[in-house]
């Protein structure tokens, strides 16, 4: 079966790291909202100039410009890839905008991951990430650091810190992610896409619980 996932889950939960892992595993596309964003912010163009601010302040960009993002991508994809949706939708409008979108395509989601952690286990996660300023790949300074310090593993370019890992920005992501996001939980349980991991654990963990549900799914 072809897989089409859908991850939600709060700030620094750890969705890009596990989306990154099984991407590479099951060859899905990993596509995730916020780096796209990041390529138009760090490329300056009208879009990235346009959504800088809302980004940096931990707000959520609005539904449409991320919504013809994630088309652009789906239609560049076909029907025999399957993708994983990092970070959106995030809001039930979105959620309407993907259905639409899907039924155009002649597509279907067959999962939705709510990866949860505790606010203790995301603030501490969040305060140390670092990421590759050009592929991406995603480390933490105490928990995955990369073996150079400072450098990415895959490409060796310069890992930075995002203007969004601060601690007065990491507390309007969290508030932003409960008031708009957590609603899609309820939301993809009644469609009975909904899966839950409990994502405080180690990387390796919440992968093997990740892939023991897509057994059954698959
Ligand atoms: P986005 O980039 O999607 O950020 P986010 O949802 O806040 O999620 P993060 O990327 O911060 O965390 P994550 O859960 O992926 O954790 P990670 O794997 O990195 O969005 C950024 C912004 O873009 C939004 O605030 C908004 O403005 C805008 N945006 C994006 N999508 C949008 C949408 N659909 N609508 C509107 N606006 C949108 O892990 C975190 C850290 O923990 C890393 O350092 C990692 O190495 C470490 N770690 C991970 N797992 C473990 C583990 N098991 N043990 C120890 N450390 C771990």
């Amino acid at each position: 079966m072809v897989l089409r996932l859908v991850f939600l889950g709060p700030p620094g939960a750890g969705k890009g790291t596990i989306a990154q892992r099984l991407c590479e595993a099951h060859k899905l596309l990993q596509i995730s909202t916020g780096e796209l964003l990041r390529e138009e912010t760090g490329r300056g163009t009208e879009l990235g100039n346009k959504v800088k601010a809302i980004m940096e302040s931990g707000q959520y960009v609005e539904d449409e410009i991320v919504a013809e993002l994630v088309e652009n991508k789906l239609k560049e994809l076909g029907e025999e890839k399957g993708f994983i949706l990092d970070g959106f939708p995030r809001t039930i409008k979105q959620a309407g905008i993907l259905e639409g979108i899907l039924n155009k395509l002649g597509l279907k989601l067959n999962g939705a991951f709510d990866i949860e952690a505790s606010d203790e286990t995301i603030i501490e996660r969040l305060s140390g990430r670092r990421s590759c300023g050009k592929c991406g790949k995603i480390y933490h300074l105490k928990n995955i650091p990369p073996k150079e310090e400072g450098k990415c593993d895959k490409c060796s370019s310069v890992l930075v810190q995002r203007n969004d890992d601060k601690p007065e920005v990491i507390k309007t992501r969290l508030e932003t992610y409960r008031e708009k996001t957590a609603p899609l939980v309820k939301y993809y349980e009644e469609k009975g896409l909904l899966k839950v991991i409990d994502a405080n654990g180690k990387v390796n963990e919440n992968i093997q619980n990740v892939e023991t549900i897509l057994g059954v799914i698959e």
